[in-house]
C-alpha cells in the first residue's frame, strides 16, 4: 500500500458528522441577509496577487507575510483570496454593478486561505459570511450593517459577545495622527521588530495591529486615533452611535480597535466573543470610502464585515446551541429477490420524484443487516418487499418511531403515505 496523504496543515475536512450544521448556518445568515435586501455575490477563489497588494495593503501582516501566492503557467502572480472585501471591490468595478441602483447590497460566503500558525480558531484555510454595501455614506448605513450580525447572534440565542466600536478617521484627520504616531514610536525604535521598523516610515498605524508581544506593550501607552478625528468623522460617528441605540443594539467603544487591513476609515467593529480563548473575534469589519479608487476605479463609499465561520460554530458548541440540518429518509424499502429489486429501484424513483426521501439496498444485504443498516440511518419508515408482497400486491408500512403499522395496496403507496 502507498503512504497516506493527509490534508495541508490547518486546513480542515467538514465531514458528513457536521456538514448539517454548516447547512443549517449558511442557510439563516441568506434568509437574515434576504431580508435586509442583500444579494448573493460569487468572487474566483484566485484574484491577481495586485488586487490584494493594493486592496489591502502591503504593509498589513496579511499581505506581507501570510498569502499563498504563486505564479501561473503564464508568468502571472495569482493568490489565493485571503478575505473576500477586495475581490468582491475587483468585480463591483469590474462587472459596473454601480450602474445598479444604489446602495449595493451583497454578501458571499466563501473558502479564505491565510498563511497563519494553526490554533484554536485560527486556521489555514477558513470561511466566511461576508457583507460589502456600495453606495451609502449615511451613518444610518453603518448601524445597518452591524444590525445583520446582532440579529444572527439573537436568532440563534448566542450570548457573550460584545461589539466593540471606533472610529479610525478619515484620509485628512489620519495624516496628522500619523505624524504624532511616528514621534511617539521613534524613540522606542529599537523595541519594535523588524516589520514594524519598515511600518514606521511607511504606515505606522500598523504597529497597532502587530502581533510581537513587544510591539503590543509599546503600543499600549501610543496615542489613540479617536482623540484626533476631525469633526465631520466625530459627527458621523455620534450618528452611528445613536442609530445603534435607536436600534436597541448595544456597544462597547474601544479605541484601541485598529482592524489588520489597510482599507479601513471611519466606522471599524468587532464582536468579541468571551468563548474563543485567543482567537476571540468572531466578527469584524468597518467602512471602507476610497477603496474603489486604490483598485483603479470611480470613488464609491463602502462597508461591510466579515464573520468567521470555524469560530461562529466553535461559539455555538461551547455555548451547547444545537443547529441541525440532518435529513433522515422517510422511508427504507428492504427488498428480497431479484423481482423485488426492480420493483424496489422503479418505487425509489417515483417516491423521490413526487418529493419523499426514499433509500434502498444497493448491496445485497440480509433482511437482517437491512433492518439494521434502516434504524441506523434513521428511517422514519420501512417496508419490506419480496416473492409474497409481490403477488399479494400489499406491503405493510411500519413506522420506526413506534406507530401503528399500516398495510396498504402496493400499487397505491405514495410520498403522502411516508411523509
Ligand atoms: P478580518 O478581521 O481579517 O476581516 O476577518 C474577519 C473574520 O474572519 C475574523 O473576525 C475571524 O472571525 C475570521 N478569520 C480571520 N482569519 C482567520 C483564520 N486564520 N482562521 C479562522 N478564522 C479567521 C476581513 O477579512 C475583512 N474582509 C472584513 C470586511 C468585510 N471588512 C469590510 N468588509
Amino acid at each position: 500500500m502507498s503512504e497516506k496523504i493527509s490534508a495541508p496543515k490547518g486546513m480542515l475536512d467538514i465531514l458528513p458528522e457536521n456538514s448539517g450544521k454548516w447547512t443549517a448556518l449558511e442557510n439563516v445568515i441568506r434568509d437574515i441577509c434576504g431580508r435586509h435586501g442583500f444579494e448573493e455575490i460569487r468572487t474566483p477563489v484566485v484574484e491577481h496577487t495586485e488586487v490584494f497588494s493594493r486592496g489591502v495593503g502591503d504593509t498589513t501582516d496579511v499581505v506581507s507575510k501570510e498569502m499563498y501566492t504563486f505564479e501561473d503557467k503564464g508568468g502571472r502572480s495569482i493568490t489565493l483570496r485571503p478575505e473576500g472585501t477586495a475581490g468582491v471591490v475587483r468585480s463591483f468595478l469590474e462587472n459596473g454593478l454601480f450602474n445598479a441602483p444604489m446602495p449595493v447590497k451583497l454578501f458571499y460566503l466563501i473558502g479564505c486561505y491565510r498563511y497563519e500558525k494553526p490554533q484554536k480558531g485560527r486556521l489555514r484555510e477558513f470561511h466566511q459570511f461576508g457583507v460589502e454595501m456600495f453606495g451609502a455614506t449615511d451613518p444610518m448605513s453603518d448601524a445597518t450593517l452591524i444590525s445583520l450580525p446582532h440579529q444572527l447572534f439573537e436568532r440563534l440565542g448566542v450570548s457573550g459577545v460584545t461589539l466593540h466600536l471606533n472610529s479610525i478617521g478619515c484620509r485628512s484627520c489620519r495624516a496628522e495622527y500619523r505624524n504624532k504616531l511616528r514621534a511617539y514610536f521613534e524613540d522606542k525604535k529599537d523595541k519594535l521588530c523588524p516589520t514594524c521598523l519598515t511600518r514606521l516610515e511607511k504606515n505606522p498605524m500598523r504597529i497597532l495591529d502587530c502581533k510581537d508581544a513587544g510591539c503590543k506593550e509599546l503600543g499600549k501607552e501610543a496615542p489613540l486615533i479617536l482623540d484626533h478625528i476631525c469633526s465631520d468623522c466625530a459627527d458621523h460617528f455620534e450618528k452611528v452611535q445613536s442609530y445603534l441605540g435607536a436600534m436597541n443594539i448595544p456597544f462597547e467603544i474601544d479605541a484601541r480597535i485598529v482592524r489588520g487591513l489597510d482599507y479601513y476609515n471611519r466606522t471599524v467593529f468587532e464582536f468579541v466573543s468571551t468563548d474563543l480563548g485567543a482567537q476571540s473575534t468572531v466578527c469584524g469589519g468597518g467602512r471602507y470610502d476610497g477603496m474603489t479608487e486604490q483598485l483603479g476605479g470611480e470613488d464609491f463609499p463602502g462597508i461591510g464585515f466579515a464573520m468567521g465561520m470555524e469560530r461562529f460554530l466553535l461559539m455555538l458548541e461551547s455555548q451547547g446551541i444545537t443547529l441541525e440540518d440532518k435529513k433522515v429518509p422517510d422511508l427504507y424499502i428492504a427488498p428480497m429477490g431479484e423481482a423485488a429489486k426492480v420493483k424496489a429501484a422503479a418505487l425509489v424513483a417515483e417516491l423521490t420524484g413526487a418529493g419523499a426521501g426514499v433509500v434502498t439496498d444497493l448491496m445485497g444485504k440480509s433482511l437482517k443487516a437491512q433492518m439494521k443498516y434502516a434504524s441506523k440511518i434513521g428511517a422514519r419508515h420501512v417496508i419490506v418487499l419480496g416473492d409474497g408482497e409481490l403477488e399479494s400486491g400489499k406491503i405493510t408500512l411500519k413506522d420506526m418511531n413506534g406507530g401503528e403499522p399500516k398495510e396498504i395496496a402496493l400499487d397505491a403507496l405514495c410520498a403522502a403515505d411516508v411523509q
